[in-house]
């Protein structure tokens, strides 16, 4: 079967926020599957935070994007041929080889999901890692004791509308979470189930946290960084728990943002601060699909979607998401007419 897949390519590094200038989205032929491959046809796209760093030369834990080289990232499609026994025409899978349309991929390169428990997507967001990163967080990484004050900061977004679901069933007696703007304050409130909802562009994050939380927090999950953490590590409690999940507020800086100027507080508030990888934590998977699939089935967990339309939009679907046009899991959908 030959197909054209169009594939989003970096070709220039970003210096601050990323240009169109800096990608190409090219067309190109993939091959038939060779033994033990399957091709697969992409359905959704995922777009995230974490892909602005691999935009950079820099060393971490994810090599960063070749020059002219396409794009990696989360994507869920349907196999259309196979010379895999594994992995039949028709099986739905989940694999790392988004920004494209197409790909031929190892049948060990890809994993079968079950679309009967949730739409395909689902894998992409709250039933894959967006999910898993709330979960283990918040039990992993900064434990949520029962009666605790917990704070989460992206609050409306993919991670951190289940992380504030999730602190709210591990026990927490107050859920805070902060958010960008008044519209999505409100979907804090009366969607996602958070006690209180602060609007980080309103400013005074220090007063309008200490006037959530006069009791001081106990638990701290960090999307953010900068004035966030400062703000948290203010009101913290003595042996709070802080989760660096991400610092989205410093992605696009072209120079390094300061410290936290409040860090010595954790001295004397003997406060823990763990850094937190996703990775580290997939053997939390089968025990969070289960759990997150029943609350699904029942109502009882509200996973938001932002989806764009085409693979000539991922670009922008990025580029607003880290502006913060999502609720929720921001995905790009690839509609395929025949
Ligand atoms: N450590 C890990 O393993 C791991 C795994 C997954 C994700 N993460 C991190 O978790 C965080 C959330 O990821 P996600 O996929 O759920 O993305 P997301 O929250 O769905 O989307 C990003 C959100 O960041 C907010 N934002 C952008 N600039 C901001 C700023 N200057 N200050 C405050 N908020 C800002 C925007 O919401 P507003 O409209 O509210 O500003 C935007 O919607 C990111 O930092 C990401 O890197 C880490």
């Amino acid at each position: 079967m030959t197909v054209d897949s169009r594939e989003w390519r970096l070709i220039a590094r970003p210096h601050g926020e990323p240009e169109p200038a800096d990608f190409e989205l090219a067309t190109v032929t993939p091959p038939d599957p060779a033994p033990g491959q399957v091709l697969v046809r992409n359905d959704w796209l995922s777009v995230d935070p974490y892909m602005r760093g691999r935009m950079n030369d820099v060393e971490s834990y994810i090599p960063p994007f070749g020059l002219g080289e396409a794009m990696t990232g989360g994507a869920v499609g349907t196999v259309i041929a196979s010379a895999a026994d594994t992995v039949p025409v028709g099986a739905v899978v989940s694999h790392f080889y988004g920004w494209r349309e197409y790909a031929v991929l190892d049948a060990a390169a890809v994993q079968v999901v079950n679309t009967e428990i949730a739409p395909a997507q689902a894998y992409l967001g709250v039933l894959g890692t967006t999910g898993i990163t709330a979960y283990a967080g918040l039990t992993e990484v900064a434990p949520v004791k029962p009666g605790d004050v917990v704070f989460i900061s992206g609050a409306a977004g993919a991670v951190g509308s289940i992380a504030g679901q999730v602190a709210k069933r591990l026990g927490a007696a107050k859920v805070i979470g902060s958010a960008g703007g008044p519209a999505k304050t409100a979907r804090l409130l009366e969607e996602f189930g958070f006690d209180h909802a602060i609007d980080y562009r309103a400013g005074d994050l220090v007063g309008q946290l200490s006037a959530a939380a006069p009791e001081g927090i106990d638990v701290y999950f960090d999307n953010v960084g900068g004035d966030h953490l400062d703000a948290a590590l203010r009101t913290m409690n003595l042996r709070g728990r802080i989760a660096l999940c991400g610092a989205i507020s410093v992605y696009n800086d072209t120079e390094p943002a300061p410290g936290p100027s409040s860090l010595p507080l954790a001295i004397g508030k003997r406060i823990t601060l763990r850094g937190m990888n996703v990775g580290d934590h997939l053997h939390q998977a089968p025990e969070w699909i289960g759990k997150a699939a029943g609350w699904l089935a029942e109502g009882a967990l509200h996973a938001e979607e932002t989806v764009v339309d085409g693979i000539d939009q991922a670009l922008d679907a990025f580029t607003a998401m880290m502006s913060g046009a999502n609720t929720g899991k921001m995905l790009v959908r690839l509609p395929h007419n025949g």
